[in-house]
């Protein structure tokens, strides 16, 4: 068997998107140490004409399977899609979430309507394009503002949380350049934070919980330094625990394996969500998270018994036989 390695390649790449080629490296090994040849293929620029694929169908030529860690580029986050539709079309079986659950859940709008709509409970909020359309909301504060077409707290620092309008308005302001497509602004969670991995359509893996009482001091959230620079405080600071409470874990479970229904999640996910007055909320949903070995996914395999080769190895099975999502 042999597994092409799939992974963006930038001149500058942020921080998140560097991992995504150490990742790859592992995930080789992985391989490797199970006998399933592989390669890494990185995909840059020149493989795109804006959002038509201009991919070469040889560079895939003898590959059985397709480990899909192409994230897009740090200027151009739908390229994931447009790849996935690539594979798709070109039936290469790959690792990972389909190009429906790829393309619903990088647009967080969509992503939170859908849910609402089945009744999976998601902080009440909107999304929002202009500082003018703020006063058309109605808002109880505080409130969360974040991206709406981003993931791994890209655009979330410590401003992302607002107590009144005029601090609203602000981060509003400076944000909305940043990130033109949209912010979503919702209601802010104050409790226990949840990171559920789950590997094929339902089976959870294992539950991790921050509980940010703990750290009165810094922000009551991930923002983008705390997942990525090694740097700061928050980064050494916070770290999740795995969560053995069975009750939480069936609740999490449930509420998990409905929204990857409505959301055509397969392959390998992670949910996050929040508390509020008992109530758990869905505030996230990551299609094809972070694998690399200390990532918290591969942390909370190791948690339930599989090594990081077991891990790699299982996501390679779960992409045969339309396990993923697809038909
Ligand atoms: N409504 C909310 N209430 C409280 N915290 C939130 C809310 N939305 C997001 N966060 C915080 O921001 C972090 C990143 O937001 P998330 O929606 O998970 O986006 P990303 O795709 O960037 O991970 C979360 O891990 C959580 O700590
Ligand atoms: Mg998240």
């Amino acid at each position: 068997m042999y597994t092409a390695i799939v992974v963006a390649s930038e001149v500058n790449p942020r921080a998140d998107n560097e991992d995504a080629m150490r990742c790859a490296q592992s995930v080789g090994r992985a391989l490797d140490g199970r006998g399933i040849e592989s390669a890494i293929i990185p995909l840059n620029e020149s493989a795109f004409d804006g959002n038509d694929p201009v991919i070469d169908r040889r560079l895939f030529a003898g590959a059985d399977c397709v480990f899909n860690l192409f994230e897009g580029f740090s200027y151009n986050s739908y390229a994931e899609v447009v790849f996935a539709e690539w594979l798709e079309k070109n039936s290469i079986p790959f690792t990972g979430n389909a190009s429906r659950a790829l393309r619903i859940c990088l647009d967080k709008s969509a992503c939170k309507k859908a849910l609402a709509l089945n009744g999976i409970p998601t902080p009440h909020g909107a999304m929002t394009c202009s500082v003018e359309s703020l006063d058309s909301l109605s808002l109880r504060y505080p409130v969360f503002i974040k991206p709406a077409s981003e993931d791994a707290s890209v655009g979330i620092d410590s401003g992302a949380l607002c107590w009144n309008e005029e601090s609203l308005r602000r981060e509003m302001e400076k944000k909305i350049r940043l990130y033109p497509e949209g912010m979503i602004i919702e209601e802010f969670l104050p409790g226990v934070e949840y990171n559920a991995s789950f590997i094929g359509s339902a089976q959870l893996i294992a539950v991790a919980h921050i509980d940010y009482a703990q750290y009165p001091d810094l922000p009551p959230f991930l923002t983008y330094d705390s997942k990525w620079n090694r740097e700061s405080r928050e980064y050494s600071a916070i770290q999740p625990v795995i969560c053995n409470d069975n009750s939480i874990r069936e609740r999490i479970r449930r509420i998990g394996s409905d929204a990857a229904q409505v959301l055509g999640c397969g392959g390998y996910f992670r949910i996050d969500f929040r508390e509020k007055n008992g109530n758990l909320y869905v505030i996230d949903v990551n299609p094809n998270p972070d694998i690399n070995e200390d990532a918290g996914f591969s942390n909370h395999a190791r948690s339930a018994g599989y090594t990081y080769q077991d891990m790699i190895e299982l996501i390679v099975k779960e992409s045969f036989g339309g396990k993923n999502g697809r038909a």
